[in-house]
């Protein structure tokens, strides 16, 4: 069996295969704003920085955040001059906060170094992995490096018919990649490896009568491409719940940088609780009986408002203010749900109260000037609305 597996793969015409989907390519690529048009001069600074907002994010939410840096950045030089302030608050919204934290400090690396051309080189740049120093290498250096995604994963898995699921088959499908890189156009083949993927290689209704490469396709050929590329079963994400509270003053509302490490690092939040998962807020209610949530709310859920607002280093003061529970809102995050309920409170009615509160007061009307990550602004929308105050557009 294994031999006839390799003997296939041997047998595999990767030359023919190589020549279809350039041919392709060069008929139906995608004019994205980060790709050199034919016969134009690649950018380096272009590919990179694609790349690193393309990690885990779609083509068509990366769009609009890669023009708004490449106008007012248009070379790495002056990237790499901006304040980080400034690049986080730019990057609000695009989520997994640590790339535009390795962004600026990689943009400082690049404008003194240059860049590397070569994909050892680039591996070793902050923000960069194996998928983005390849895709760099091919795309911006024309190099046979083997570039490897999720829509990548998934066309090799169907051409090949690949049992192992994911993500076992990780090894096996980059190996079949590295083979198949050819030495001409490297970068073109990679990026329409790519496209095949993000439009008619799609995970659940490819388009395989329309297919370039369908005659290579062991999975077209039987009909059940959709069927690949298998995966293990996932774990289920659990729901972390917390509460946020949303305290306006004269038009600015009052943020907190959250500490540089972990999720969202360096970015600005409304104050808040820990997030826990229920079982989580059980076992600690015998270490912390005075958080007092043994009182039920009108949401059925254990909870006293005033301690759990002083607990979250709003001020001793809080209970002064007046609270208004505000919409509950939701986030997902690649490991957890996030549930928080947000409550609001206009500290104009007490000045006394607003004294003791600490942290930064942002005007709302310039809230786009702070780097606040999506799942803050769905907390501040939530609590403004409760206060009966707009919510300014920030992008
Ligand atoms: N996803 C990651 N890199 C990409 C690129 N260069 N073009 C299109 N989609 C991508």
């Amino acid at each position: 069996m294994m031999q006839k597996k390799h003997s296939a793969r041997a047998a595999f015409a990767a030359g023919s295969f190589q020549r279809a989907l350039l041919r392709w390519y060069d008929a139906a690529r995608r004019d994205l704003p980060w790709r050199a048009k034919p016969g134009e001069r690649v950018d380096p600074y272009r590919v990179w920085l694609s790349e690193i907002m393309l990690q885990q994010t779609t083509v068509k939410a990366v769009i609009p955040y890669f023009e708004a840096f490449t106008r007012r950045w248009p070379t790495v030089e002056a990237l790499a001059a901006a304040s980080r302030d400034d690049v986080l608050a730019a990057w609000a919204g695009l989520g997994y906060y640590s790339r535009a934290r390795n962004l600026h400090a990689c943009a400082q690396a690049l404008a003194e170094r240059g860049f590397p051309a070569d994909e050892e080189g680039l591996r070793a740049l902050p923000g960069v992995g194996a998928y983005t120093s390849a895709a760099i290498a091919a795309i911006a250096f024309n190099l046979p490096a083997a570039v490897v995604d999720g829509n990548v994963e998934r066309v090799l898995a169907r051409v090949f018919a690949i049992e192992t699921p994911l993500p076992a088959a990780k090894a096996e499908l980059r190996k079949l990649a590295a083979e198949l890189t050819p030495e001409s156009r490297p970068g073109d083949y990679a990026q329409a490896m790519m496209d095949l993927g993000a439009g008619l290689c799609s995970p659940r209704t490819p388009s395989c009568l329309m297919c370039p490469v369908r005659a290579f396709c062991a999975a077209a050929g039987t009909g059940d491409a959709e069927r690949f590329p298998l995966r293990a079963a996932k774990a289920a994400r659990p729901t972390r719940r917390g509460e946020a509270f949303v305290i306006v003053r004269g038009g600015c509302i009052l943020l907190r940088r959250r500490a540089d490490k972990g999720l969202l690092g360096g970015m600005m939040e409304v104050p808040m609780s820990e997030w826990v998962v229920d079982d989580v807020v059980a076992s600690t209610e015998a270490v912390r009986p005075k958080r007092g949530r043994a009182k039920a709310d009108a949401a059925g859920k254990a909870f006293d408002l005033r301690t759990d607002a002083a607990v979250s280093g709003i001020g001793s003061q809080a209970n002064k203010v007046a609270w208004r529970q505000a919409r509950t809102v939701q986030h997902t995050f690649t490991h957890f749900h996030l549930e928080l309920r947000v409550f609001a409170a206009d500290a104009n009615a007490d000045p006394s109260a607003a004294a003791v509160f600490s942290g930064e007061w942002a005007a709302l009307d310039d809230l786009a000037a702070f780097a606040l990550p999506s799942v803050m602004k769905k907390a501040v929308a939530s609590g403004l609305e409760a206060l009966g105050l707009p919510m300014q557009p920030t992008r």
